[in-house]
């Protein structure tokens, strides 16, 4: 039997939120990563990777990410970016491109376009204002419905809700049912610091049924 005494439970109002944050990626993993762009009022094309992500639910299709509050309590681009414009794109993240996709998280000035910066090519989107990133397989156009802040202080979460418009799907990947090829698309997903991993080792558990 494990043991779970007093010592085991860190009372998340008794530690930093560092502390708080550190711990919540050693036990929330692997997180999928949504690697997102958004563009500013004034056009400039922003992109950064979030694994507070997740899909949330299909009628309509909806997706969350959590772009948080600064350590100095300002706030990220992205967020600034919805807030103004009110749509991103979802871009997935396979292995091959883990590499640049983790420069686009440098804190880049709101005024530099990171497209270029990172070295991705913008493809427009059918419904949406930002870009679509050509060297990702699956792309979600996304419309703002809410956000939601969740604390207001540095860390704190800022949920953004969103539904899926369009996804596309490159022709290599897409299956005749409208669904991604899962085992050659590659993802990858975020553990802990600066580690990641991928989906090669997989297992199948078939759905409980009534006997
Ligand atoms: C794989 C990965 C996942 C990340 N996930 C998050 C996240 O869920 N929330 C967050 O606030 N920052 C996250 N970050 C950090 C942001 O990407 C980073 O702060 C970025 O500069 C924000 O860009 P922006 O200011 O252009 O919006 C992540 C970074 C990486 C590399």
């Amino acid at each position: 039997m494990q043991t779970f005494d007093d010592y085991s439970a860190l009372i998340s109002s008794e530690r930093e939120s560092r502390a708080n944050f550190k711990t919540m990626l050693s036990c929330v993993l692997p997180r999928p990563i949504a690697f997102v762009s958004t563009v500013s009022e004034d056009g400039v094309s922003n992109l950064a990777p979030f694994s507070f992500f997740n899909a949330i639910g299909s009628n309509p299709p909806a997706v969350i990410f959590s772009p948080c509050t600064k350590a100095d309590g300002s706030s990220k681009d992205t967020i600034i970016n919805l807030q103004s414009v009110g749509e991103f794109v979802v871009n997935v993240v396979p292995y091959g491109i883990c590499l640049a996709m983790n420069d686009s998280s440098y804190p880049f000035a709101p005024e530099v376009d990171e497209f270029e910066a990172v070295g991705f090519t913008p493809m427009a989107s059918r419904f949406v204002k930002p870009m679509r990133v050509a060297e990702s397989p699956v792309h979600m156009e996304c419309k703002l419905r809410q956000i939601v802040p969740v604390g207001d202080g540095p860390l704190s979460a800022n949920i953004c809700v969103g539904e899926v418009l369009c996804f596309h799907i490159a022709s290599d990947y897409l299956l005749d049912d409208g669904t991604v090829d899962v085992e050659k698309i590659d993802l990858v997903g975020r553990l802990g610091g600066d580690d990641y991993s991928t989906m090669r080792d997989r297992f199948a558990v078939a759905k409980p049924r009534l006997k």
